[in-house]
This record gives C-alpha cells, structure tokens and sequence, in this order.
C-alpha cells in the first residue's frame, strides 16, 4: 500500500471514532450556521483537526484543503478532505454519513478514502491500482438498461436557486429508471456508484471536497465520472454524472437538455 494511502486511512479512521464517540451527546452540539441549510458542528471541526494534524504529522509539506478551514499551505500536493459528509444525516440522527478524504498530485486525484463509521466500510483506491471496500475489489455495475438502473441523487437544499433547473433533471429522468435515492451524502452516493450498489449518480453544485474522493474511486471501479456535457469540469464546478459507462451515458443524454449551459459544465 502507497504510504500516503496509509496515511489517509489512518486519518479518516480516527476522525470515524471522534465522529461515532460524538453520537452519545449529538442533541447537546454546538451547530452554528454556514449558510441556508448548511450547518456545522464542534464534531466536523474536531474530525477535521484531527485529520489534519495526522496529515502534517507525516507530510508537513503537503498543502490541505479542507471544508471548515479552507485551504493551508501551497504546494504540488493537496490533501482534499471533508471531515464528515452528511452533516444533515448527522444532526438528525440518520445513520449515514462518512468522512471523505482525496491526495490530489497537480490537480488529479491520485489517492481516496472513504470511510463511513457506522459500518465500519472503508472505500479506498489508488490511481492505476483498483478500488476497495475493505479488503474486496470494487466494480461498477454491468446493467446497461437505464430503465433497469437504480440512481442516487442529491438535493439542492443549499442551493433554493437550483430547485427549478434541478427538478427539471429529475422529471426527465425519473420515469425512465427502475427508482431513485437521495442518501443525503455525496461522498458515500460516489463510493456507492463504485460499490455497484447503484448505478448511477447525478448532481448539482458540489464543492471539491465532496467529490474528490468518490471519483478516483469510480474511475478506478471501472466507471465513469464528467459534467453533464461529458467534459472534465466536474471538479472545477460541482456539477457531476456517474455511473458505469453505459448508463452514464444515458443519464447525460437524458439530463443534459434540461439544463442551463451555466449548470451544465
Ligand atoms: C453535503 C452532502 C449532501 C449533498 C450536499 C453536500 P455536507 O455535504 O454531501 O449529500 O447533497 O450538496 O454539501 O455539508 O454534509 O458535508
Ligand atoms: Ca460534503
Ligand atoms: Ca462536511
């Protein structure tokens, strides 16, 4: 195993155990607001340090990009990290969520964790090496029917101005699948995509944090990731489709006209 992976996995457990020690006193936290619907708790901060500090620990160099402290340090390599994924899922005692972490090597993803601690599933890949959950290799769904596929989604909650645009995808897209999730964490939606627990995934207005990971794991499962023109500016915008190739390809061809040009790089 690449160290840096190593590295990663042993942040993302010990951020895991904060995050599941938490859940005993979840209804005394303290949550301040970030903006509409996006909250933040001391629980994403500690998890966050603490990932960080194992991060620095080992490579004092590296650069971080983390959601609740931004970016530290400038350097080649980034680590990518959202410390808990599923905030909402979180405070409301829905039990999914995970924390996302991603090195990321002149702007591509060369190594991922996910790890969601309430099942204790650790989702890793390395670039050119394959995927895992635990110690077992991932792969995409072979399905190649769009009407056959079951899809994961994620709501605009964040975003009351991607309600209309959103729901247009939704409408045309929903008749022609055999059914939709709306799991509440993006990171895990990715890792799921890569998992072949579904087959495909759509979203819009992400942050880097919450899709670093989840693509290299997908790429590496076998399947594929893009905007909803099939380009590369996924990463930059937040505004991705994914699945395996067959159906992805679908999806954009049935999402696509029913977004504006803005949403759909
Ligand atoms: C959110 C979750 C959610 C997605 C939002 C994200 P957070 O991340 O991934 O599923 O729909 O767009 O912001 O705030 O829980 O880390
Ligand atoms: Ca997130
Ligand atoms: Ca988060």
């Amino acid at each position: 195993m690449h160290p840096m992976l190593n590295i990663a996995i042993r942040a993302a457990r010990s951020a895991g155990n904060i995050i599941v020690r938490s859940l005993q006193h979840v209804e005394h936290l303290e949550i301040t607001t970030k903006g509409r619907n996006d909250f933040v708790s001391d629980v994403d901060r500690l998890a966050e340090q603490e990932i960080i500090n194992t991060i620095k620990k080992a490579y004092p160099e590296h650069a971080v990009l983390a959601e609740e402290s931004g970016q530290n340090g400038e350097s080649d390599t980034v680590w990518v990290i959202d410390p808990l994924d599923g905030t909402t899922n979180f405070l409301h005692g829905f039990p999914h969520y995970c924390v996302s972490i991603a090195v990321v090597f002149k702007g591509k993803v060369e190594h991922s964790v996910i790890y969601d601690p309430l099942r204790d599933e650790l989702f890793t890949a390395t670039r050119g090496s394959g995927a895992k959950l635990n110690d077992r290799r991932l792969r995409v769904t072979k399905r190649k029917e769009l009407k056959e596929g079951l899809l994961a989604t994620g709501f605009p909650f964040k975003y009351p101005e991607h309600l209309t645009p959103y729901l247009a995808t939704f409408n045309a897209i929903f008749p022609q699948v055999a059914d939709i999730r709306r799991g509440g964490s993006a990171a895990l939606d990715l890792a799921y995509v890569a998992a072949g627990r579904v087959d495909g995934y759509w979203e819009i207005g992400l942050q880097k944090w919450d899709l670093a990971a989840g693509m290299l794991l997908i790429e590496e499962a076998g399947g594929i990731t893009s905007d909803f023109v099939g380009g590369n500016n996924h990463y930059e915008s937040g505004n991705i489709v994914a699945g395996n190739i067959a159906i992805q390809q679908q999806m954009l061809d049935s999402i696509s006209p029913h977004l504006t040009d803005e949403l759909k790089r």
